[in-house]
């Protein structure tokens, strides 16, 4: 029996959550599609547009396909891309990631071609380029670091000079902010900003990504670069290192099992702070809900919404269209 005299000596929560607008009003986090960065992958090619099958809804686009990824793009407010190359050709040293007429070089032309006011980002790495997969020059069985950093330096000058209008080194070597600040001052870029994967792991969450950017190593592993999921401490760590070397945006990837490490990121740091959704965390929905398991686009607000919560003032995200449609339509 209810005690009708203990009424009032609780608050009662619920009156805020008794309807759509009320709690729409109260809402601590609000997604907006500005927040977004959409990554692409850009292949050689004509007429390539081309279901990635690791990561249903995303797509393999060759140049001739970017006009009309530009205006979708700015039809859903979303302000930016994340741009990935695989090139025609691989070799030891990536050099096609600092070739001046590489894919991913064509690729930014293209896009402020076709949109100037669409904000072109480019990952900076050698991975998708060098014939063994890995980040960096091996030498001696080893990823070396600092020769690995010359050549990160030069393929970020190679995407400025295309007219790159932020270059995201997702490398993981040590010194390699430091090193893309001053090339890019000594050769007049110096109002490019860098995005810097700070805290990057070592993580089975990529593995969809690998099979879209054929760039699995193929020899050993990344986690004598990428951190270890264990860390916390060594991530604030890596995000200050970057900024006093001059990272402009500092990043957190992946983003679903590390909403700690943003949380503690936002909470130290003012930078402003980007968040990876990746290739791994976009298909376990897709799979899960097309299986019919889950309700993808629950789901994915969801996610997404846990990210922001977590700090993350910039969301980089496969599912960046789709929720922007979701979000236009009142969702
Ligand atoms: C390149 C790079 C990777 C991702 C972004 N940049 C792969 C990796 O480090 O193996 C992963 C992105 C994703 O999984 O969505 N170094």
């Amino acid at each position: 029996m209810l005690d009708l005299d203990t009424r009032g000596d609780f608050a009662r929560h619920r009156r805020l959550r008794s309807s759509p607008a009320m709690r729409r009003l109260v809402a601590e986090t609000r997604l907006s599609a500005s927040d977004f960065v959409y990554p692409l992958f850009v292949v050689p090619g004509q007429g390539v547009r081309a279901e990635i099958a690791s990561m249903p809804g995303q797509y393999h686009l060759s140049l001739d396909q970017i006009p009309r990824e530009a205006g979708e793009l700015r039809q859903l407010g979303i302000p930016a891309v994340l741009l990935f190359g695989l090139p025609a050709s691989k070799d030891e040293d990536g050099s096609g990631a600092y070739a001046d007429d590489g894919i991913v070089q064509d690729a930014v032309r293209a896009f402020k071609d076709a949109d100037p006011d669409l904000l072109v980002i480019t990952d900076v790495c050698l991975c998708e380029y060098t014939s063994h997969g890995h980040c960096g020059v091996i030498i001696d069985g080893e990823v070396d670091n600092d020769r690995s950093v010359d050549l990160i330096a030069r393929t970020a000058l190679s995407h400025a000079r295309a007219g790159a209008d932020i270059v995201a080194p997702s490398d993981m070597m040590d010194g390699r902010v430091a090193a893309i600040r001053e090339t890019l001052d000594d050769e007049g870029y110096v109002q490019t900003p860098i995005m810097a994967y700070s805290a990057k792991y070592a993580s089975a969450f990529y593995g969809p990504f690998r099979v879209a950017a054929d760039s699995a190593p193929q020899f050993g592993d990344r986690r004598g670069y990428q951190m270890d999921p264990p860390n916390v401490r060594e991530a604030l760590l890596e995000i200050e290192d970057d900024i006093n070397e001059g990272a402009d945006i500092v990043m957190v990837k992946p983003a679903l099992s590390y909403l700690d490490v943003i949380a503690k990121a936002r909470q130290e740091f003012d930078a402003p702070l980007a968040a990876y959704n990746v290739s791994g965390e976009y298909a376990m929905v897709k799979a899960a809900a097309a299986a019919g398991w889950i309700d993808g686009p629950r789901a994915t607000m969801e996610i997404l919404t846990s990210i922001k919560r977590a700090g993350a003032d910039v969301i980089i995200t496969y599912h960046a269209k789709e929720a922007a449609r979701w979000l236009a339509a009142g969702g």
